[in-house]
C-alpha cells in the first residue's frame, strides 16, 4: 500500500492546532479502508467486504483481478507496475482504483467501462497527457479524483456531477475555462497547485456554483487574488506565487476564510481594512513577502492563533500591532507568532506589543528560526 501517504488531502496543515477538522476526505490508509467499508454498509452490502459473483468451481479466481495488481476488499491496487495504459479486466465492483506511479500516457474511452461503483480514482505520477472527454461518464460515484503529476493542459471535461475532491496540482494547466465545473455541486476541494496558471487564464465565472471549502493554487503565476473564488471558501492557499499586493476587495467576500496562505509572495502592500472582512481567521500566513509593516487590523480578529510574518521587511513594530487596547482581551488566542528575519530591533519592540498573549513561547523573535 505504498503511496497511500499521497492520498492524505486537503486537510493537511499543522496537525497540532486545536481546531483541526477530520473531514470525510482526511484519507489515511486506514480510513480509506473503514470508509470503504462505510460506504458498502450503506450500500447495503455488509461489511465483510464483497463475496465473488463468479461461481466457485474450485479454481482460484484469476481472471478477477488484473495482471500484476493486487485486489483486495474492492481495492485494486496496479501502482508501480510500468503500466501504459489502463489495465483491462478490472473488476466492476472496484471502490478505489489505484493506478499511480506508473507511465500512462492517456486514459480511453472505455478505460473504465462498467466501474460504477469506483468512488476513488488514484492516477497520480503518469504521463497522462490526454483524457477521453466520455472517460468519465460511467463513473457515477466518483468522489475523488487524483490525477496531480501528469502532463495535463487542461482540466478534463465532463468531470462526474459526484465528484467531492479534484487533485490536480502538478500538471501544465495554463486555462481555468468557465464551464469546467460547471453543475459540480458536490465539490468541496480543489488542489490545483503547481500549474503555471495566470490570473488572466481563469476566466470570469469559472468557478461559479461551486460550494468549495479548500481551495490550493499555490506555486503557479498569480500576480493577484484571483476574483470570484466561492465565498464558501475556508481554507485558501495561494502561497508561492507572485502576488504583490493584497486590496480591500480581494478579499471581502470571503467571510468564512480561517486559513489563509500568503507565504512566499511578493507583497508590499495590504491594504487597511481587507482582513476585516474575514472575522473567522485563525491562521495567516503572510511569511517570505516584502511587507514593510505588520498588516492593519490584527488587533480585531478574535480568532487568530496563528500569524507568520518572518522573513518581510518589517522595520518596526507598533505596541497595538497585535494585541486589542485594553487588558484581558484575547488572550490565549495567539498560538504562533513570527517575526525573525526581519529587518526591526527587535530590542526596540516594547514587551506590551504581546500582551494578549499568554504564552511567550508562542512569540518567535530575533533571528533564530523555528
Ligand atoms: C491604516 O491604519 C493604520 C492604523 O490603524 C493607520 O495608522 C494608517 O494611517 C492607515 N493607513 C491608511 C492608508 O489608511
Ligand atoms: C525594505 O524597506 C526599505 C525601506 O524601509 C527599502 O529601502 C528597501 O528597498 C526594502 N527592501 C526590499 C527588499 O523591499
Amino acid at each position: 500500500m505504498k503511496g497511500f501517504l499521497l492520498l492524505c488531502s486537503c486537510v493537511i496543515l499543522s496537525h497540532a492546532l486545536p481546531f483541526e477538522q477530520r473531514g470525510f476526505w482526511d484519507f489515511s490508509m486506514d480510513d480509506g479502508l473503514a470508509m470503504m467499508r462505510d460506504e458498502e454498509g450503506a450500500s447495503g452490502l455488509g461489511p465483510e467486504g464483497p463475496t465473488s459473483t463468479v461461481p466457485d468451481l474450485g479454481m482460484p479466481p484469476m481472471d478477477l483481478c488484473p495482471f500484476g495488481c493486487q485486489c483486495h476488499l474492492r481495492v485494486v491496487q496496479c501502482s508501480d507496475l510500468g503500466l501504459t495504459s489502463v489495465p483491462k479486466n478490472i473488476p466492476k465492483d472496484t471502490t478505489l482504483l489505484d493506478l499511480q506511479n506508473n507511465k500512462i500516457t492517456e486514459i480511453k474511452k472505455d478505460d473504465f467501462k462498467g466501474l460504477s461503483s469506483l468512488y476513488a480514482l488514484v492516477i497520480v505520477n503518469n504521463k497522462i497527457s490526454k483524457v477521453n472527454e466520455k472517460a468519465f461518464d460511467v463513473l457515477h460515484k466518483l468522489q475523488k479524483l487524483y490525477i496531480s503529476k501528469n502532463n495535463l493542459e487542461q482540466i478534463p471535461r465532463n468531470l462526474p456531477k459526484s465528484l467531492v475532491e479534484l487533485r490536480i496540482h502538478d500538471n501544465n494547466i495554463k486555462k481555468i475555462p468557465k464551464e469546467v465545473f460547471n453543475g459540480l455541486k458536490n465539490m468541496n476541494c480543489i488542489e490545483m497547485g503547481g500549474n503555471p496558471l495566470e490570473n488572466g487564464g481563469i476566466e470570469p465565472g469559472a468557478f461559479d456554483g461551486l460550494k468549495l471549502n479548500y481551495l490550493r493554487i499555490s506555486e503557479a503565476k498569480l500576480t493577484g487574488v484571483p476574483k470570484d473564488l466561492p465565498n464558501t471558501l475556508n481554507e485558501l492557499h495561494l502561497d508561492h506565487n507572485k502576488i504583490q499586493a493584497i486590496e480591500t476587495e480581494d478579499l471581502i467576500q470571503y467571510s468564512k476564510i480561517y486559513r489563509l496562505g500568503l507565504g512566499y509572495n511578493n507583497i508590499r502592500v495590504i491594504e487597511n481594512g481587507s482582513l476585516a472582512s474575514m472575522p473567522a481567521l485563525r491562521e495567516l500566513h503572510l511569511d517570505n513577502n516584502k511587507l514593510a509593516k505588520v498588516p492593519g487590523g490584527l488587533p480585531d480578529l478574535k480568532f487568530l492563533q496563528v500569524v507568520y510574518l518572518h522573513s518581510n521587511n518589517i522595520t518596526q513594530i507598533g505596541v497595538n500591532d497585535f494585541c486589542p487596547i485594553g487588558f484581558g482581551v484575547k488572550r490565549a488566542y495567539y498560538n504562533g507568532i513570527s517575526l525573525f528575519n526581519n529587518p526591526v530591533p527587535y530590542w526596540e519592540v516594547q514587551p506590551a506589543t504581546f500582551r494578549c498573549v499568554s504564552d511567550r513561547l508562542a512569540i518567535q523573535f530575533g533571528n533564530y528560526k523555528k
